[in-house]
């Protein structure tokens, strides 16, 4: 490559040399030509009197210092080196960019129709010069200047200050935003939009604007997006007595778009994936999905906003903490265990992967080459975790004086990690200075326990050893602090209260060593032990509990999340057993016990339906894999679906007696109505393995008055390959042909296809009018599915799965590198396949690795896969 790109490190910090505290724009917007004056406040901070500005792919127009035309400066690859400055000085630049080529949708791009924005962490500079670095804080004033009739609404950050309209069918209007921000939180829109309105009266009495724009014709699927707003405002001043600090909040929904949603002060950007449902077009899942995003961005007012981060190796500053808020909010408003459950899923799935695969790195990572590779599951997941343990640490109400303390000190400042974790200490007076460590420490740790039961002396003693195994650059690896949360359970399904030499002793333990013991007294028969309640901190456990000992906790556990837990164990135990077997060439087999313990749960009274329909869900493929260093794909498929098909088999009279009596003839987004449709659609999924399976299915589907019992019918003829699945599919698609959203479920049903010809039905999938590699939705939902969620398809040993992944990444890795970046995830883990499965991956790396315009994303991410 001509340009090495070169990786950051979070030691090499340095404060600014200028800041700059207050910025005035002027855009005048055309598809081609985009003119971008900026006019800056600039002072200097230090002793360098020249100034570097951050700038990609940005046309020179003009320079002015202080009123001055400016010569002496540099244009460097990939900023701007302005020299011999006074010390204090106004800055102005005019640069020209092209919004409709921009199809990397970072920086200022077109999404439909429409202008729109996204500068997290580093597409400002994609807009105009400037110090791009979020710990340069500015006010900003911005005019947009447009097309009247095609753009009728023209928006940014703040408050509008004025309007116009101007000769040649133009318009401007200007706003201005009274909080200092960084440039990553600036935010343009403009476009023609229906637009729905309400308004949130605070907690002291102050009026706010509520706008959610969509597409014209899209306003009857933008209601739930503004109820999950309004909940959001409201729950974050009784939980964290938090409220909002502007007259309007602003949400826009756009087509096009690499993430889930960008929390710019005032106007937030969604991805219309996270906005718009309405009962025929979103499931249930879409429906909780909007909340916690919608959620998750307003909450990053004050996390994120009003605190930022001091550099971007402090990512889970602002992500760790939001994300463990939106999970608290969704918590709160829905069940607490099967959100729980959900977001334990993802940490023990997808983040131990990335945490075992060349991409591992500590929630604060060290060395980074491309910022947009970090916004991952251990920076966002793991990092809500690590939030959490804190949590756990210190009680909600230390928590809470924690943050107080914590916006006392950094309101309006950028702050780092450290800064949060020392306010969270200071305000409690609990010692972090071990814990501090999950900051800078990667990889999954495991906690081995082991348990003495003494009956002449009544004791019961818990041995619990800690070992983080190396990760890339981390070769050795120290103690962590780890709250262990537990219960003992006498036979009855009692809790024993824990005592030691007759204190009590709280039930969360302090792991801190590499070995330690805990010894508890008065304990007069053999106690059943729950360990690692709630999944008190990311780590792998291990117990050797016996089936007993599961069915036990599964029915007597006093928390949800250690019932399922304990079912999730049983299962595991079953298919490390037949995957064994199945690989040394034997049979599926699961003794009666076991599936008795599930029809148990099945045939409970007193569970919540959508807590049963967790317990009976089983591990996903991918969380499989997680258990072992090589994959054996064919066995693992086998054995899940053997598992499968057993427990149809077993359990058909139960299931079906569920199934029938869940029938809902109205559709409604409440809780119960969801949990219900949870347990009804998953018992179907088994069913479908049965012999009236196909009928079942495809009598839900024409019967289907919303879509969550659409989709589960069509899931379920795509999993079990029914009979009517292709039929289904294309009465689908002939239905929702014209609208992309609604087609991603279906391009994500065709990526995930079982049957083996499922890569040419793919390919033929994208010839539909509806897809387009340019968009992510459309992308994510087809090619994502099949490189995630088929695995028998895509590690096919003829090498075409990977071979077409290839052809896609060299694609994308021109027009959308981003989106590229997530793509190829999965090909990262080579290592963990066969040395046939090995060597067709490492292949694929290698011509990417070999393309003279290969983008810093997957540059940085082939080379790590490469070099390990
Ligand atoms: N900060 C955003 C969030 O978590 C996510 C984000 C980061 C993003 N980079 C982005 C969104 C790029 C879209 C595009 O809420
Ligand atoms: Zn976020």
């Amino acid at each position: 490559m001509a340009n090495m790109p070169q990786a950051k490190y979070r030691k090499d910090y340095q404060s600014p040399s200028h800041t700059i505290s207050n910025i005035n724009l002027t855009f005048d917007l055309y598809d081609r030509m985009t003119t971008v004056s900026a006019i800056s406040t600039v002072k200097q901070l230090k002793t360098e009197t020249s100034l570097y500005l951050d700038g990609e792919g940005l046309q020179l127009k003009e320079i002015q210092i202080s009123g001055e035309n400016w010569s002496n400066y540099e244009e460097l690859d990939a900023g701007l080196l302005i020299h011999q400055l006074p010390e204090e000085f106004e800055l102005r630049i005019i640069t020209e960019i092209s919004p409709i080529d921009n199809t990397a949708l970072e920086g200022l791009y077109k999404s439909g129709g429409a202008f729109c924005t996204q500068c997290e962490a580093e597409g400002f500079r994609r807009i105009t010069y400037y110090m791009d670095r979020p710990d340069v804080l500015a006010t900003f004033t911005t005019k947009v200047v447009a097309d009247q009739v095609e753009y009728p609404y023209l928006l940014s950050n703040g408050n509008k200050i004025g309007e116009g309209s101007l000769a040649n069918g133009r318009h401007w209007v200007q706003w201005q935003d009274p909080h200092p921000k960084p440039a990553y939180l600036f935010a343009l829109v403009a476009g023609n939009f229906d637009v729905l309105r309400d308004v949130f009266t605070t907690k002291s009495g102050r009026n706010v604007d509520l706008e959610i724009f969509v597409d014209r014709g899209n306003l009857d699927r933008a209601p739930h997006a503004m109820t999950s707003l309004i909940n959001s405002m409201k729950w974050d001043e009784e939980r964290f007595g938090l409220e909002y600090d502007l007259d309007i909040y602003m949400v826009v929904a756009v087509d096009f778009f690499n993430m889930g949603a960008m929390e710019n002060k005032g106007l937030n950007v969604f991805n219309s994936k996270y906005v718009l449902a309405n009962e025929k077009t979103a499931t249930d899942t879409d429906y909780l999905g909007i909340e916690a995003v919608i959620g998750h961005e307003y909450f990053h007012n004050w996390t994120g906003n009003r605190v930022t981060c001091r550099d971007w190796f402090q990512l889970s500053l602002k992500e760790g903490l939001t994300v463990f808020r939106d999970q608290e909010f969704s918590s709160d408003l829905g069940s607490r265990a099967v959100n729980r459950i959900n977001n334990v899923r993802v940490v023990r799935g997808a983040q131990f992967a990335e945490d075992a695969s060349p991409m591992s790195h500590p929630i604060r990572p060290e060395k980074v080459i491309e910022m947009n590779n970090f916004y991952t599951l251990t920076v966002y997941e793991k990092g809500s975790e690590v939030i959490r343990m804190i949590h756990t640490l210190l009680g909600e109400s230390k928590f809470q004086m924690g943050m107080k303390l914590y916006f006392q000190r950094h309101d309006g400042t950028a702050a780092t990690c450290e800064d949060f974790v020392a306010a969270m200490e200071d305000a409690s007076g609990v010692d972090l200075e071990q814990f501090r460590l999950w900051y800078s420490q990667s990889g999954t740790p495991k906690l081995t326990v082991s348990s003495v039961f003494d009956a002449e002396h009544k004791t019961f003693s818990l041995s619990v050893s800690q070992q983080t195994p190396a990760t890339p650059g981390q070769e050795e690896k120290q103690a962590l602090h780890i709250p262990l949360d537990i219960e003992l359970y006498d036979k009855h399904g009692a809790a024993i209260p824990l005592t030691s030499n007759g204190e009590p002793v709280h039930h969360v333990l302090d792991i801190k060593k590499p070995n330690q013991s805990f010894v508890f007294d008065g304990i007069d028969e053999a106690p059943i032990p729950s360990l690692l309640r709630e999944f008190s901190a990311p780590v792998k456990l291990e117990y050797d509990y016996d089936d007993k000992a599961l069915v036990f906790l599964m029915s007597h556990a006093k928390n949800d999340f250690a019932r399922w837990d304990a079912g999730q164990m049983l299962l595991a135990k079953y298919l490390k057993e037949n995957i064994a077997r199945i690989a040394d060439g034997g049979n599926f087999d699961m003794p009666l016990d076991v599936i008795d313990a599930f029809r148990g749960v099945l045939l409970s009274q007193s569970l919540e339906p959508a807590f049963i329909a967790e317990m009976i869900s089983l591990p996903s493929f991918n969380e499989v894999t997680g258990w072992y260093d090589t994959v054996n794909i064919e066995a693992i498929n086998f054995a899940l679906k053997a598992l499968k098909m057993n427990l149809a088999k077993e359990l058909e009279d139960e299931l079906t007696a569920i199934y029938h009596s869940l029938y809902q003839d109205k559709y409604l987004v409440e809780h119960e109505a969801i949990g219900m449709r949870a347990l009804r659609n998953i018992a179907l999924s088994y069913l479908a393995f049965t012999e009236t399976g196909n009928q079942l299915v495809e009598q839900q589907y024409r019967s289907s008055n919303n879509m969550t019992d659409t989709i589960a019918a069509m899931t379920a003829a795509n999993s079990a390959e029914l009979e009517c699945r292709d039929a289904l599919m294309a009465d689908y698609s002939e239905k929702w042909s014209h609208d992309g959203l609604v087609m991603d479920k279906w391009f994500a049903l065709q990526g995930s296809n079982p049957c083996n010809d499922a890569l040419a039905k793919l390919k033929l999938s994208m010839e539909h009018d509806a897809f387009s590699l340019k968009n992510p939705n459309r992308t994510r939902s087809l090619i994502g599915s099949f490189l995630n969620l088929n695995p028998v398809n895509f590690h096919s040993l003829s090498g075409e799965g990977y071979q077409f992944a290839g052809e896609i990444l060299r694609e994308m890795n021109e027009s959308n590198p981003q989106v590229a970046s997530r793509l190829i995830d999965p090909l990262l883990k080579f290592k963990k396949y066969d040395e046939i499965r090995q060597s067709m991956i490492k292949e694929e790396l290698l011509q990417l690795q070999a393309l003279d315009n290969l983008a810093k994303d997957l540059f940085e991410k082939v080379n790590k896969a490469l070099e390990m």
